[in-house]
Order: structure tokens, then C-alpha cells, then sequence
């Protein structure tokens, strides 16, 4: 049985948390893509509303087996305070009884609490046992500052104790 790290990133800041988390606790790494052009203003404000209102969007891949993992971290941008349409999606159409779950949101720098609130009852609502969460605040971070955040966060959370 295995770590899985699970997650979407528009921009690349979530992406990086991941793969370095992927990295220091020997996980796989497994990206959601969302269909929908997010790119520019106006589809960022779409994607305002969307997140707000919970609602579904079309990703890649459509579906996740967790049958071999035991450990899932799962990871989302913070989009007006609450998860990303392609997480919520993923999470609705995924098994997570018996699992161990870590959730992890990035954000500018606020309202990552909200998000993480939101996932929790979610990933709960599907079996999960949460056994850990996180944010990290991206805004204005260069690649390496996230890195060394997200690599302190491991150390004081001691995540490598999960590790299989
Ligand atoms: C539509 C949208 C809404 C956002 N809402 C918030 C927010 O409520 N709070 C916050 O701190 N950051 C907010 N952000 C910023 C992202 O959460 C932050 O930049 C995150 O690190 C992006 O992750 P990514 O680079 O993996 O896409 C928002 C970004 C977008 C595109």
C-alpha cells in the first residue's frame, strides 16, 4: 500500500507544494486537470462563482481508483474561500472509506481555513479519516521560499511518520 498525492493547480504554486510533498514522503503523484478555460479576468470571475457555488466541472482523468492507496494527501487552491470545482468534482466521484487523508490548501493569503473546513466535511462524507490538514500562503513566494515552506511543514507536522 502506497501515499497518493492528489490535487488540481491553475497556476502552479499547488503543483509544486505537491510534487514537493510527492518528493520528501515517496508518494505518487496524480494532477486533476479541469476542462474549463480558467485563464483571464472574466473566467477568473466565473471561477469565483463557481467555487462558490459548488459547482461541477469536467476533469482529467474523470475518475481515481484509491484501491491502493491508504494514505491520500489531497490538495486544492483556495478559490473565494472554498475548494476548487475540480476537486469538488474528484471528491464526489471517489471511495475514501477506510482511508487516511491529509488536506493541504494553497491561497493568496486567506481564507485557506475555509477551504480546508469544506474539504473536511466532504472527503468525511465519502469515508475518509482526516488525519492531518494544512495552508500554505503562495502570494508573492519564489519557487524555492515554497519549497522550504512546504519541507518545514513536514518537518512540524512530522508527516514522514505516515509514510508507507
Ligand atoms: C478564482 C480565484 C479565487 C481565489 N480566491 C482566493 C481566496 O479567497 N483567498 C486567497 O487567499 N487566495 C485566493 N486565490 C488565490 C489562490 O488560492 C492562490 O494563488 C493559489 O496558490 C493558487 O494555486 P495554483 O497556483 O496551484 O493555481 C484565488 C485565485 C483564483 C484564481
Amino acid at each position: 500500500m502506497a501515499t497518493l498525492i492528489l490535487y488540481y493547480s491553475q497556476r502552479g504554486t499547488t503543483d509544486l507544494v505537491a510534487k514537493t510533498l510527492a518528493k520528501n514522503l515517496d508518494g505518487h503523484l496524480l494532477r486533476i486537470h479541469d476542462l474549463k478555460n480558467r485563464d483571464g479576468l472574466t473566467n477568473r470571475l466565473f471561477a469565483t462563482i463557481s467555487a462558490f457555488r459548488e459547482e461541477k466541472t469536467e476533469i482529467r482523468p474523470a475518475k481515481v481508483d484509491l484501491t491502493n492507496y491508504d494514505t491520500i494527501y489531497l490538495g486544492s487552491p483556495t478559490w473565494s474561500g472554498s475548494p476548487t470545482p475540480a476537486i469538488i468534482t474528484l471528491i464526489d466521484r471517489c471511495n475514501f472509506t477506510g482511508k487516511d487523508v491529509v488536506l493541504f490548501a494553497t491561497m493568496d493569503a486567506n481564507r485557506g481555513d475555509s477551504n480546508l473546513r469544506r474539504l473536511q466535511e466532504k472527503v468525511k462524507m465519502r469515508g475518509a479519516r482526516v488525519i492531518e490538514c494544512f495552508t500554505i500562503a503562495t502570494k508573492n513566494k519564489s519557487p524555492q521560499q515554497l519549497v522550504n515552506d512546504t519541507e518545514a511543514i513536514i518537518e512540524m507536522k512530522d508527516l514522514k511518520m505516515y509514510k508507507r
